[in-house]
């Protein structure tokens, strides 16, 4: 985690941020290795206390993904979740194992579904009746059992961006219970050959602010269970109920902590269980947000300070929407500060403009400390869906990752060249 030093300066991971940038260059993804540890053992501690069943927690890997994330989940006991065959490959290379990996994704490809297969992973969530048969067919070809889980849509809006809702009637994940298409799915995992149906998966969306959608959602994907069993005679071993678990960007905001989302879900799902009689699930839940952002900032350095009197001030960063889209797609907010100044009073009202040919913004309105072109500024908890988000928009290098260990920098994933960005060209 962030934090000040006694001169006022800000640190990361007890490595101080301005003296990181001057060594490594900016723009510049920083990641504090103890503070990931720390979420990843806060979410496994809590699962462990308050679900008496078989718990695990599944990181989601799409919010930052990187060889040595992975080794940091296989060291603290995690399973992975991936959701493209470039994140399974990266995870696999971390050495998770791969009866530790769950792969999702509305529309996995034919490679990809080989690949997992190939690899005998252990799940893979399947999302349609399609996906459903393409797995039994290549299974077969394999001489293999895929082990499978269906993703549901239990009907739960959030209250989120609408890119981030994903478990509405009117969305393209999961098959929905209300319309019966669920129920049709298992009939026909059940019936094809090569499959091994272990259970069924719901992801509310992300961010989810409250808990209480968590227990809807362990009530509904039971009663579903339950209905599985009553008209099918089978009982489903696992209940995955996905991510989502919102994480800190702003001082004034107050998020749940993590205990209080693991027990308010154990305790739903252990009562849902009791009052269908069924026995207690497998249970999985696959936080990605909450486990890495706030152990990550992004430095960069001010190129210029444009003020127009009465209008507004534009700051200039040698970064932007190449490195965090976060802002432009949801209008996500983040605090900045000036690492070499960051206990200073913040009087300046400024939006936040990246270096892309176009009207880009890592912000606007955003409070920071009088700024002047060579400040490093820092963009805080920006540890999730920024790196992995990243693009080559404008065919600007991706910054490296810089990761702390015990207060020890050391390079996870190298700067990018020019030449990286142009050497697939034929
Ligand atoms: N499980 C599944 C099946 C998911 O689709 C996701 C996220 C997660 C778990 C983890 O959700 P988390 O705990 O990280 O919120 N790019 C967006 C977020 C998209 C999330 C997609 N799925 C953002 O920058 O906010």
């Amino acid at each position: 985690m962030e934090r000040l030093s006694n001169e006022g300066r800000l640190t990361l991971g007890g490595a101080d941020v301005a003296a990181l940038a001057a060594v490594y260059g900016t723009p510049l993804y920083l990641m504090d290795e103890d503070a990931i540890r720390q979420n990843c053992r806060a979410f496994a501690s809590a699962l462990a206390d308050a679900y008496p069943g078989d718990g695990h927690v599944a990181y989601a890997s799409k919010a930052f993904c990187c060889t040595q994330m992975a080794r940091i989940l296989k060291e603290e006991g995690l399973l992975g979740d991936v959701a493209s065959g470039g994140e399974l490959l990266t995870v696999l290379k971390g050495g998770v194992s791969p009866d530790g990996i769950i792969f999702h994704g509305n529309n996995k490809t034919e490679g990809e579904l080989r690949y997992a297969i190939e690899n005998r992973i252990r799940r893979i969530v399947v999302n349609g009746p399609e996906e459903l048969s393409m797995i039994s067919r290549i299974a077969g070809e394999l001489s293999a059992t895929a082990s499978v889980s269906i993703r549901l849509s239990p009907g739960i809006t959030i209250d989120a961006h609408s890119a981030v809702q994903t478990s509405k009637l009117d969305s393209k994940f999961g098959v929905p219970i209300e319309t019966g298409g669920a129920m049709d799915a298992v009939k026909l995992a059940l019936s094809l050959p090569n499959l091994f149906l272990a259970g069924i998966h719901c992801h509310l969306g992300s961010p989810v602010t409250e808990t209480e959608p968590y227990r809807m959602a362990a009530d509904i994907m039971l009663e579903f269970s339950a209905k599985v069993r009553d008209e099918l005679g089978v009982t489903l071993g696992e209940l995955n109920l996905g991510g989502g678990f919102a994480a800190q960007y702003l001082p004034e905001q107050t998020v749940k902590p993590i205990e209080e989302y693991v027990s308010v879900i154990a305790e739903a799902v252990q009562a849902a269980a009791k009052r269908h009689k069924l026995p207690l699930p497998e249970l999985v839940i696959e936080p990605g947000r909450r486990i890495v952002a706030d152990a990550g900032l992004t430095v960069y350095t001010v190129g210029s300070v444009k003020v127009i009197p009465g209008v507004r001030t534009y700051v200039s960063v040698d970064g932007g929407l190449p490195d965090n889209p976060r802002y432009m797609l949801y209008g996500s907010k983040y605090t900045i500060t000036l690492p070499e100044r960051a206990s200073e009073l913040k009087t300046e009202t400024i939006a936040l403009a990246g270096r892309c040919c176009e009207n880009e913004l890592l912000g606007i309105d955003m409070r920071i400390q009088p700024v002047k072109p060579g400040d490093k500024l820092a963009v805080l908890h920006t540890g999730a869906y920024n790196y992995s988000m990243a693009s080559h928009y404008n065919r600007v290098p991706k910054p490296p990752v810089v990761m702390l260990r015990g207060g020890k920098p050391f390079v996870a994933v190298r700067r990018e060249t020019w030449e990286d960005v142009s050497d697939r060209d034929v």
